[in-house]
């Protein structure tokens, strides 16, 4: 685990690759911006682009990056826009790269994070090597970290030759949402949920990562990435390890890897058959979409987890676009009780218990419970015990919050050690690309029917607050 075992120096300059492209847009500009509206000593911000934009452009472009998510508070933008500096490069000229040693000249350390397409990742390390932009200096990549186990490994092979494993960081924005963090502490806390959670008690669980919007103008990208790599392999699978883990033995970012690690190493790889695919009627249709694509826009799987909690517990993922609603949820669902003079009758015919852990829209917890009707002792309602978590969020706005500022701290827990990438990769190995074609499915539906048979009693929970 060498890539977990040290923090590193805090960077004084943050080298932004891509500052002018969409993720910088959707993502970073306006995290970049809380982080200074909320206080955080932000450090200088070298923006990097192929050319084309001034420095007042690019302030330009941040603002307006910014106001598309938030009240732009005169004073505070101001401040961010003074730690804004521009570089510009040409990936093809390595010697072009003298214009981010300018800008940072005099800067200690630096965080190099790279917000631009994954085929420039090494091409950019290469450069930055080139100029010795790598000796006092980590990198941060985006996602998607290879597009298989083997690609993977190539990645990190040519990363490495430029930055030592412990300075590359790899990002997934789930780790960076404090809901999903919470799953862990929530569970430390409370005996009562953290009981629960055992195969004793657990029938099976299922984790919905569902959208309502479509793949919009992300064709390009989408087709040639696909539901299964594009959040499955990544989002899900290291919010499946949060559920899963145990607690750490302590606190530290090398335990706590460590643990999400070991939960990821237990998942056994899903065989062709424990997966549904389907693709959304109109897909097709999508700019950048190739004509006849066999992408698929929702996937379904069947897991086992094997430990000594989880063993024989069916887990159940699903995650689509163009779907009924927009929602992120992990649902437990408990055993029903065994028939006996009281609850006969529920027994047999109520709705078993649920808890349902609520990252988006709303983080928080539901539990769904059982209570006698009326005078029939035997006769019982279903009730909902909800638990909000207000001052938690599953956003991606605030996860960008803690990503950035880790990639500047050097705190490596909120990453994807190699490791873990190598298991998630090897747990979707034998499903990427089946022969088969994806299932239609009508948009703003639940997605393809047949997935309901991965699900042990043949259907999926909706959202809690659907629709
Ligand atoms: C991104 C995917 O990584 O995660 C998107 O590329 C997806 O397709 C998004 O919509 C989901 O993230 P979140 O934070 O909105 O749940």
């Amino acid at each position: 685990m060498a890539d977990t075992q040290t923090d590193g120096p805090r960077a004084d300059a943050l080298v932004l690759f891509g500052i002018t492209g969409d993720l910088a847009a959707k993502m970073v500009l306006p995290a970049l911006y809380r982080l200074v509206r909320d206080g955080y000593p932000l450090c200088e911000v070298v923006g990097v682009s192929r050319g084309g934009k001034t420095l007042d452009e690019l302030r330009r472009h941040a603002r307006e990056a910014v106001a598309a998510h938030d009240t732009v508070d005169d004073k505070v933008f101001a401040r961010f826009a003074d730690l804004l500096h521009l570089a510009e490069v040409d990936y093809g000229d390595p010697e072009s790269f003298q214009s981010i040693v300018e800008k940072t000249e005099g800067r200690g350390f630096l965080t190099h994070y790279l917000a631009i397409p994954p085929d420039l990742y090494a091409v950019a390390a290469r450069c930055l090597a080139s100029r010795g932009l790598n000796e006092r200096a980590r990198l941060v990549v985006e996602k998607p970290f290879g597009h298989d186990l083997a690609s993977a490994r190539d990645l990190e092979t040519e990363l490495t030759r430029y930055f030592p494993p412990d300075r590359l960081r790899r990002v997934d924005h789930y780790l960076g949402k404090d809901a999903i963090e919470n799953l862990l502490t929530f569970r430390a806390a409370n005996t009562l949920i953290d009981r629960a959670l055992h195969r004793d008690a657990i029938h099976t669980v299922q984790i919905s990562a569902v959208e309502d919007f479509d793949v919009a103008d992300r064709g390009g990208f989408y087709d040639e990435t696909g539901c299964l790599r594009d959040v499955v392999q990544n989002h899900l699978l290291q919010l499946l390890a949060y559920f899963v883990m145990e607690t750490p033995r302590s606190g530290s970012a090398e335990d706590v890897v460590l643990e999400r690690t070991r939960a990821l190493r237990s998942v056994r790889t899903v065989q062709p058959d424990e997966y549904v695919r389907g693709q959304y009627e109109g897909y097709q249709d999508t700019p950048g979409v190739r004509a006849g694509s066999t992408t698929e826009t929702y996937a379904a799987l069947r897991l086992h987890v094997d430990t000594e909690r989880w063993a024989g517990v069916p887990f159940t993922i699903q995650a689509g676009k163009a779907l009924k609603a927009t929602s992120t949820e992990v649902i437990a669902e408990l055993r029903k009780p065994v028939p006996g003079y009281h609850h006969t009758e529920c027994a047999r015919t109520a709705a078993p218990n649920l808890l349902r852990f609520r990252f988006e829209p709303d983080a928080g917890v539901t539990f769904h419970l059982l209570a006698r009707r009326g005078a029939d002792e035997t006769v019982v309602d279903e009730v909902f015990a909800d638990a909000d978590f207000p001052h938690l969020s599953g956003s991606n706005t605030r996860a960008y919050e803690r990503i950035l500022s880790d990639a500047i701290s050097g705190d490596p827990r909120r990453f994807s050690s190699m490791e873990s990438v190598t298991e998630c990769w090897r747990i979707v190995g034998d499903i990427l690309d089946p022969p088969d074609k994806p299932i239609p499915y009508r948009p703003g539906t639940w997605g393809p029917a047949e997935a309901a048979r991965l699900t042990p009693d043949g259907h999926w929970y909706e959202p809690h607050r659907a629709v």
